[in-house]
């Protein structure tokens, strides 16, 4: 995936200020830094839950949010979008479960109605990834009797059900207890040894960071400041910008 000179505004708060950046596929990035400059926003672009104002995203070579016709920069048709969506997967830093679905119905759920999986093929699935990420027993669980680490897994077995290329990881653990922290990172740790799925994560986990992620990008004010693998960013980074956010972060 590539983002190639992408703009992103709130009113008049400029957010991504041209943003290149591209990520291979297999690929595992950590994108780093400081707290409202915009790490959220590149994921929610990227599932197209928000709209850019400028520049291409790219998946594959092909734009598909917007693109340009002629001059004219233009939105891509929602069923053109949706095919390329459909291979991005997203867990959420609030798990963002639907609360009135049990836990096996949380996870059928887009592939029943958008893959159009027939329900037991998706069942088949589902009770695979719940075993996975050790959910079996709360299948039939409403999700809102669940903890945060259990809700956690399930949303990754949400998201993983739907076959992503890319799965998108916002911050998974901050919402979680410390002692659970360890259970949510075993089960994403699983999941990058044993598939070959791009992953782009956000975190302030850093020693999950250095174990997962060949590459770190440090991002700040609309761009990306700093980029190396993940050794050389956390123990010798180039930039004072970078320096000066890591001391604060591995401080706290
Ligand atoms: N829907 C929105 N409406 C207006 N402003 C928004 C909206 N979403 C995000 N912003 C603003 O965009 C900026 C970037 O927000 P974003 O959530 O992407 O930051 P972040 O890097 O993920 O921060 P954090 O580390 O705290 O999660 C912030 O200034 C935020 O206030
Ligand atoms: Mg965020």
């Amino acid at each position: 995936m590539e983002f190639r000179d992408v703009v992103k505004r709130f009113g008049d708060n400029v957010v991504l200020d041209g943003l290149n950046f591209s990520v291979a596929q297999g690929d595992r990035v950590t994108l780093i830094g400081p707290s409202g400059s915009g790490k959220t926003t590149i994921l929610r672009l990227l599932m197209t839950l928000e709209e850019s104002n400028g520049g291409l995203i790219l998946i594959d070579g092909v734009p598909y949010t917007h693109e340009y016709r002629g001059e004219k920069w233009v939105e891509i048709p929602e069923k053109r979008r949706r095919v390329v969506r459909n291979r991005v997967g997203m867990v959420f830093q609030q798990f963002n479960l639907f609360p009135n679905m049990t836990v096996l119905e949380n996870i059928i759920e887009a592939p029943v109605h958008v893959l159009k999986k027939s329900k037991a093929e998706a069942i088949t699935r589902a009770e695979e990834l719940l075993e996975q990420v050790g959910m079996s027993e709360k299948r039939d669980f409403k999700t809102n009797q669940l903890s945060g680490g259990q809700q956690q897994r399930v949303a990754i077995a949400r998201a993983l059900a739907m076959d992503p290329e890319i799965l998108l990881l916002d911050e998974v653990t901050s919402a979680l207890d410390p002692e659970i922290v360890a259970d949510v990172l075993g089960v994403l740790r699983e999941i990058a040894e044993t598939t070959d799925i791009t992953m782009l994560l956000v975190t302030h986990e850093m020693q999950f960071a250095r174990e997962v992620s060949n590459r770190v990008l440090m991002f700040d004010h609309g761009q990306i400041v700093e980029e190396a693998d993940p050794e050389t960013m956390f123990t010798n980074p180039t930039h004072e910008r970078t320096k000066e956010f890591l001391k604060a972060v591995l401080a706290h």
